[in-house]
């Protein structure tokens, strides 16, 4: 089919004169996330101080002449920000700098997704998706599911992706495979330093990945590490956040969603529980997900060894405490 024969989806991007919004929303318009036959109308929504440097990335997209770019709207109201939206990113927020957790954003962050939440609540489509990146996205996610009334749980997505990619690149130059070669690497809980990134079901070339890498000692040690904080890690090598990888993350996310995971395969996505695995229900938890057609389902019956359910008790914890914080916000 032609792209001017598909109905274009409407998709809003927060915070879209920001580092993250800007490598990701010429990826949007150029196909990158829902293909090549895609048409696109870009809600870019931001503050009134961003609403200038938000002009530039307008004239910037404009000049990219991008076919499957039908339209564009900016805008630092939620209401038309929102209105008719098919698909969110919620990525406008502060980040942190080189002395921060990312926890320590919630005071800052989390207001910002009760307007959200609400707005998308009144004005987003009635198939709406949602993805929270700005931090802490786990809770900021929880907050906007909170304050979107009427609208499904299952729609609010906090992204963990970033990190799913980070620990199979990790996997793939100790194992000497290529990225693509390592699959079903869940991230369990929190988008935070407390996450477990379970290789105990990772694959490479379709077999554990701890058979090809035996050494349990890494992953437990330098490979976990390196995956939780790599954050940090970028922050200080960078003198800021990582961008254009959590841009990738996100069409990733989203680009899952819509056309599924492949047959046996799951990736990482931070959705609300049910209770699955012993996670007090409704917390945002990063489980492995299977996905079709827009819909999700956690994997379940995954067997959890000691080192596992540690780290994923302890990374329940931290998310259950972050709920508390932010109790105020759960209307
Ligand atoms: P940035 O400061 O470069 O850009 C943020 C943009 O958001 C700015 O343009 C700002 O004007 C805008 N903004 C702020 N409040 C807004 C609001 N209420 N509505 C709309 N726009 C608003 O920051 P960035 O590097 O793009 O990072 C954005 C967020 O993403 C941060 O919270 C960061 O920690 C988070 N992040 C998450 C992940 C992840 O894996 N989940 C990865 C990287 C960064
Ligand atoms: C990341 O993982 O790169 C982001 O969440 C930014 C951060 O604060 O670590």
């Amino acid at each position: 089919m032609k792209a001017s024969q598909k109905a274009p989806l409407h998709v809003c991007v927060t915070g879209a004169a920001g580092n993250i919004g800007y490598a990701l929303v010429f990826r949007l318009a150029s196909g990158d996330c829902y293909g090549k036959d895609q048409p696109i109308v870009l809600h870019m929504l931001e503050i009134p101080t961003g609403m200038k440097a938000l002009e530039g990335v307008a004239m910037e997209l404009s000049d990219c002449a991008f076919p499957l770019l039908h339209g564009m709207v900016l805008t630092d109201d939620l209401n038309t920000g929102f209105d008719g939206v098919n698909q969110a990113f919620l990525v406008g927020s502060r980040p942190r700098t080189k002395d921060m957790n990312r926890a320590d954003l919630i005071k800052a962050n989390g207001p910002i997704f009760v307007g959200q939440g609400k707005a998308i609540a009144a004005r987003a489509a009635s198939d709406v998706r949602v993805i929270v990146v700005g931090n802490p996205c786990n809770t900021n996610a929880l907050i906007a599911m909170h304050a979107a009334k009427g609208v499904s749980p299952d729609r609010f997505h906090a992204m963990t992706r970033l990190d799913e990619n980070r620990a199979k690149a990790q996997i793939a130059t100790k194992a000497g495979v290529l990225p693509g070669d390592v699959t079903n690497v869940g991230i369990w809980g929190n988008h935070s330093d407390t996450m477990y990134p379970d290789y105990v079901h990772a694959k490479i070339g379709g077999r554990p990945a701890t058979e090809i890498i035996p050494e349990e000692s890494w992953f437990q040690g330098d490979f976990l590490k390196t995956v939780a904080t790599r954050g940090k890690a970028i922050i200080e090598a960078r003198g800021a956040s990582s961008a254009a990888s959590a841009a990738s993350a996100a069409i990733d996310h989203m680009a899952a969603l819509s056309n599924g995971t492949p047959e046996g395969q799951f990736t990482s996505m931070g959705v609300c529980s049910d209770g699955q695995y012993g996670v007090p229900k409704g917390l945002i938890f990063s489980y492995p997900v299977a996905a079709c057609n827009g819909e999700w389902k956690i994997v379940e019956g995954l067997e959890h060894g000691a080192f596992a359910q540690q780290k994923i008790a302890a990374t329940t914890a931290e998310l259950v405490s972050e709920r508390e914080t932010v109790a105020d916000l759960l209307g």
